[in-house]
């Protein structure tokens, strides 16, 4: 089959889902890199945008583990905070966190002094938002590419007690979610994601990339990723999965919540 990304033409193995949008189909590396440089166009450099509406993306991402949709992950967050040592304040990496609204959520319910948050995110305006907020707790200025490379000593201490990241890993190839994960496997023994689930268990596709076309026409194909595979290779197994529901009709459907933890 083949799908219009923008100006491109996709081809690749029809896998299954359908209608107007939501189709999955196995790629070749080569196609995989032609889908994420768009996407990593859009999210690193968003040039048509003019100062205002960046303004306004910045303070409405402050809001986003708020929206209904995001229940199941407060939840989540929540019992990670009570699983914590309680001599020790609860410490999470919330990669491409955006404005770091995960911390507004847990600034809401617990006492500030027992959450320490590092928000790694590649856009500069995000984390400038979240340093100005959050002036006590730290901002890596940082990309997909960068944070494999990125030493210890940048985090704080370390370990931390969660490696989190929602909405953003299906917007990055499988080769650079791997080296992240794998970077994340050496910062913690648990990792939280709410991204796309429809190849978790390598229901679509086991080998090569699966992207899935959610709104073609604006250049948005995304990656459904083989999670459990790349757990598998980490050390890391899932414990916990559930779907999560669609932000609006026919936005983020197939989407979810994976817990991992290092197995013993
Ligand atoms: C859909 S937003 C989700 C933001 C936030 N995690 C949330 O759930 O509200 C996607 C986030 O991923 C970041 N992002 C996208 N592509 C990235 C890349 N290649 N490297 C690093 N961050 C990226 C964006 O800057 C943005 O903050």
């Amino acid at each position: 089959m083949a799908v219009k990304n923008g100006g491109m033409e996709l081809k690749g193995t029809f896998l299954g889902g359908g209608g107007d949008h939501h189709s999955y189909m196995g790629v070749d590396e080569a196609t995989a890199d032609m889908v994420y440089d768009v996407l990593k166009e859009f999210w690193t450099t968003r040039e048509t945008q003019s100062d205002e509406e960046t303004r306004q993306i910045v303070k409405n991402y402050r809001k986003s583990s708020f929206h209904d949709s995001m229940e199941p992950v407060r939840k989540k967050l929540s019992a990670l905070y009570s699983d914590r040592d309680p001599d020790q304040p609860f410490s999470m990496v919330d990669f491409g966190g955006a404005s770091g609204s995960p911390l507004y959520f847990l600034a809401s319910v617990f006492p500030i002094e027992t959450l320490r948050y590092v928000l790694v995110e590649g856009y500069l305006p995000f984390v400038e938002d979240f340093r100005e907020n959050f002036p006590r707790q730290l901002a890596i200025h940082a990309g997909a590419e960068a944070f494999p490379g990125l030493p210890d000593a940048d985090f704080g201490e370390t370990p931390l007690d969660v490696f989190f990241s929602s909405h953003v890993l299906y917007l990055i190839k499988p080769a650079v979610v791997r080296a992240i994960l794998e970077r994340a496997s050496r910062l913690t023994d648990t990792i939280l994601l709410a991204d796309n689930i429809k190849n978790l268990h390598g229901e679509m596709d086991r080998e090569n990339p699966v992207v899935f076309d959610y709104l073609p026409e604006n250049g948005q194909i995304y990656f459904s990723h083989y999670f459990e595979g790349y757990f598998d290779d980490i050390g890391f197994e899932i414990v916990d999965e559930f779907p999560t529901q669609p932000r609006a009709a026919e936005m983020k459907l197939g989407f979810g919540v994976v817990h991992a933890r290092r197995r013993d």
